[in-house]
């Protein structure tokens, strides 16, 4: 992709079914084969990988790679062959698909690498470590005709799938406002791993991805971002507290206010339930505020007048809400991985579409340091 061409992204186009809280992970349509599986890196998020690959019947691990020698462990456990360098899998084990869990700084190498194997890709987020590099990677990927996903998992969790129907169906009428917090303390002991408290490993790029791709998937892409960060108790050289406001394309408004430096109980991980690692409260961390009504999630509850009764401050709101089942959106990613390969699956997110999440996010950085606003598109064209 050349600077200033237009980016092909998906998430406007997607198609949920009406009963869209949970994936078709009943069989393999028909008794496909397995899909042929390696997996790069042995490190935290590929266990979570490995654990899915266990519940799918559409793909299975046949090798793993980690520089590390002393991941070769995992792969004996899963009586897989072991490779120390992803080339060498690459070429050697028969693969129809790679999921990187590799550190961000080779996913773009790892991708462009695969691309011209024609194999496809599930990379972990984000999906490189600059937009310069994303955009090399997008390229070699749109000439390459494989699919490459980006793990932005929270998409396969049934609670955020639910919210981009209601928030798309109209249930909350035209979108006007969206309301974000991610408040939450972590341990001192985070901060032992030396690169969490230097340039680019504070909240903005580890943690606030994943709400940047969730607002973009809920609710359409952003047209600005204006933010302000600060390192208001922690020293060192990343911020630990950002407050930002956006314009989505659509044109509804929307504010966010992200500090990993408070005990609170208003962040996804600690209200979602998704993970459950974290102590789990039972608050909202996302409103959604149109002209018909109003959703807070993840409790679901959708605030409107009833149908029909005029509308207003004096009259009564009523409240409906509902139950989402959990499901893990590992495993509906990897089996959603492995029908895309099989071609029974439209991707639900593309290479550009990651890309467009990284750059978004990077204009909230870029933002905090210029104080102007910043067109997330215009950030990625000038990279
Ligand atoms: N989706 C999520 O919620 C989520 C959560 C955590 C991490 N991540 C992403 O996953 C990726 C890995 O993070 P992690 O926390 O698992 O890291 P980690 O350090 O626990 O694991 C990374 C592993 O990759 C290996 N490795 C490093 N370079 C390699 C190379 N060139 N070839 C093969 N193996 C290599 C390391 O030895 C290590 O075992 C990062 O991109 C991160 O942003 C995503």
């Amino acid at each position: 992709m050349s600077a200033g061409s237009p980016l092909t992204v998906c998430s406007h186009e997607i198609e949920l079914s009406h009963d869209s809280n949970s994936f078709d992970m009943t069989d393999s349509e028909g008794g496909m084969e397995p899909v042929r599986l390696g997996l790069i890196g042995g490190g935290l998020i590929s266990a979570k990988h490995i654990e899915a690959s266990r519940q799918i019947g559409s793909g299975r691990l046949v090798a793993l790679c980690d520089i590390n020698p002393q991941r070769k462990v995992l792969a004996d456990e899963l009586g897989i062959p072991f490779f120390t360098d992803y080339r060498e899998m690459i070429s050697q084990a028969g693969l129809e698909g790679v999921i990187d869990g590799s550190p961000n700084q080779f996913h773009a190498e790892i991708g462009i690498a695969c691309a011209k194997k024609n194999i496809h890709v599930l990379t972990e987020k984000p999906i490189a470590a600059s937009l310069k590099e994303g955009k090399r990677l997008v390229e070699a990927v749109e000439q390459s005709g494989i699919s490459l996903l980006v793990g932005h998992h929270r998409r396969y969790f049934p609670p955020i799938r639910r919210a981009r129907e209601i928030v798309r169906g109209g249930d909350v009428g035209r979108l006007v406002g969206v309301s974000m917090v991610w408040a939450l303390m972590k341990p001192d002991s985070y901060f032992e791993v030396a690169w969490r408290s230097r340039k680019g490993g504070g909240p903005i790029l580890i943690n606030i991805i994943h709400e940047i791709d969730n607002l973009r998937f809920i609710c359409g892409d952003v047209a600005e971002i204006g933010a302000r960060a600060g390192n208001l108790v922690r020293d060192g050289e990343v911020e630990d507290t950002v407050a930002f406001h956006f314009r989505l394309v659509d044109g509804a408004l929307g504010t966010a206010l992200v500090t990993d430096t408070a005990p609170s109980p208003w962040s996804y991980e600690l209200t979602s339930g998704e993970n459950r690692d974290y102590f789990e409260t039972d608050q909202d961390c996302y409103f959604f505020l149109g002209t018909e009504g109003s959703l807070s999630f993840p409790n679901m509850e959708v605030w409107s007048h009833p149908h029909g009764r005029q509308k207003g401050w004096w009259e009564p709101l009523m409240r409906r809400s509902e139950e989402v089942p959990w499901s893990s959106p590992f495993t509906a990613q990897l089996d959603h991985f492995c029908k895309v390969i099989r071609q029974q699956d439209e991707p639900i997110i593309t290479a550009a579409d990651g890309l467009l999440t990284l750059a978004t996010t990077l204009a909230i950085n870029e933002s905090s340091v210029t104080g102007r606003s910043v067109n997330p598109l215009e950030l990625l064209e000038n990279s």
